[in-house]
């Protein structure tokens, strides 16, 4: 039997019980859906710092001690041995594929790289100098006008028919946004190579000459498109379930969640990180920052400090560290004085008073950017990486919320402190 907690108006003696709902992991749940209707009495809650939206079974993350797990895996376990495809198929569907439920969804995927040639037109509305994400948010909230036949929600094939899409053609629509700010040609995906191989292909390769991906940056995208895949009720995967709530298309619910990912506080962090670093400059430098993160007065943030789940190493950061060692062996020698930079910037963190007092720990973009910036992805494009990878959690989180048979339009309330009921005034007597 469920614990049951009573809430009591000191006042009045007015009271009522709300049952608590047990995790499978991690904190129990107060049920409050009868307060407003029992008791007229709204929770608050600014910035969900204590609520669980939704119930979910995708991913889990305990925050004091650093552990992530998606459908039950630990990520280091992800991160090791598996690819990206087998990881969106994991998050989709909930278990690993077998061998031939493997090949049939890469086959899929494989054959779904192409957009529209008037899709491709699109890209030419766009101003020279358009930042990418702006352009994929438009691009990716394009593809309901072109793909009417996969609109049903509430069928589910039509569901799995467009998570397939946006995972294979967000590859393309991504590469596309950088070679339209580059003026250069957008170049078609080839079906042979693999997911990432075939990205890199977009980015990298023009008409004119031949272009073989490098095995070193494909495993180095495998590996950071595993860890950016999914992280639970984040700020654009909640976007995207409140976007989708209202029974909205998966493809504007998905532009809706690129849009929240856009911003510095969430998947916009790894593009400034490396601003900050470039600002920075040089480790003589630090002690001058780390005053200014402190210092309530200047609006400067540590950027890729700091996680409102993680009250420890974000474990995805750990990954990302480590790979950065082997990836700068291999492409710069290990001679990488941005990377010598921001580990000389986490070192003083770590003992700085003000950033252990509140638990403020490297996350998961302090170093995703010096990685892609060694694979010669622009600053700019860093977010729209994070975007690829992220599409595979929100389609899983969107396809669970739609198959929920209690799903409702999500429609918070709000604790109003404005104006009480006045009367009109015209404008002459005011
Ligand atoms: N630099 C300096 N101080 C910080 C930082 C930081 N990066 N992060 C938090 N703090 C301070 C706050 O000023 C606050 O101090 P106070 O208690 O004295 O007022 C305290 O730490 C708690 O911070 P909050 O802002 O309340 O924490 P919240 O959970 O709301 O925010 C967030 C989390 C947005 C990630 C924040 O830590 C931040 O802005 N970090 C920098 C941006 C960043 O790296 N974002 C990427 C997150 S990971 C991702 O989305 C993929």
């Amino acid at each position: 039997m469920a614990d049951i907690f009573t809430l009591t108006n000191k006042t009045t003696g007015d009271s009522i019980d709300l049952n608590l709902r047990e995790a499978t992991a991690g904190p129990a749940a107060l049920e409050i859906s009868a307060l407003y209707k029992e008791k007229g009495i709204l929770a608050f809650d600014p910035g969900f710092v204590s609520t669980a939206s939704c119930e979910s079974a995708i991913t889990y993350i305990d925050g004091d001690h650093g552990i992530l797990r998606y459908r039950g895996y630990p990520i280091e376990q992800l991160a090791e041995k598996s690819n990206f495809l087998e990881v969106a198929y994991l998050l989709i569907h909930g278990e690993l594929p077998s061998t031939e439920e493997l090949s049939a969804f890469e086959e899929i995927i494989v054959h779904h790289t192409m957009i529209k040639e008037t899709m491709r037109n699109l890209f030419d509305g766009f101003h020279y100098n358009a930042h990418p994400m702006s352009v994929m948010i438009g691009v990716v909230g394009s593809l309901s006008s072109f793909y009417h036949d996969s609109l049903d929600i509430h069928d589910p094939r039509h569901r799995e028919i467009s998570a397939h899409r946006m995972i294979a053609k967000m590859p393309t629509i991504a590469a596309a946004c950088y070679k339209h700010s580059a003026s250069e040609p957008i170049m078609y995906p080839q079906n042979n190579l693999d997911y990432c191989g075939n990205f890199l292909h977009m980015m990298f390769s023009t008409p004119c000459e031949p272009y073989v991906p490098d095995q070193i940056a494909i495993d180095a995208l495998n590996l950071l498109f595993i860890l950016h895949a999914d992280h639970e009720q984040n700020a654009s995967t909640s976007t995207v379930r409140l976007a989708g709530s209202s029974g909205a298309n998966p493809f504007a619910c998905i532009a809706s969640g690129i849009a929240s990912l856009w911003g510095p506080a969430h998947g916009g962090a790894n593009e400034a990180v490396l601003t900050m670093l470039e600002e920075i400059g040089d480790v003589s430098n630090i002690d001058k920052y780390i005053a200014r993160a402190k210092d309530k007065n200047d609006p400067f943030r540590l950027m890729g400090f700091g996680h409102r789940v993680y009250r420890n190493f974000d474990p995805r950061a750990t990954i990302i560290r480590k790979m950065c060692h082997e990836v700068l062996d291999k492409l710069a020698d290990g001679n990488n004085p941005m990377f010598e930079l921001a580990l000389k910037l986490e070192e003083v963190a770590l003992k700085d008073e003000y950033f252990i007092q509140r638990k403020l720990y490297p996350n998961v973009d302090f170093y995703s950017g010096i990685i892609y910036r060694a694979l010669n992805i622009p600053t700019d494009m860093f977010t729209v990486m994070f975007a690829i990878a992220r599409t595979v959690g929100w389609v899983a989180h969107w396809s669970e919320m739609i198959a929920d048979p209690q799903q409702r339009i999500s429609r918070p309330r709000q604790l109003y402190t404005g104006a009480r009921e006045r009367n009109y005034v015209p404008i002459d007597k005011r």
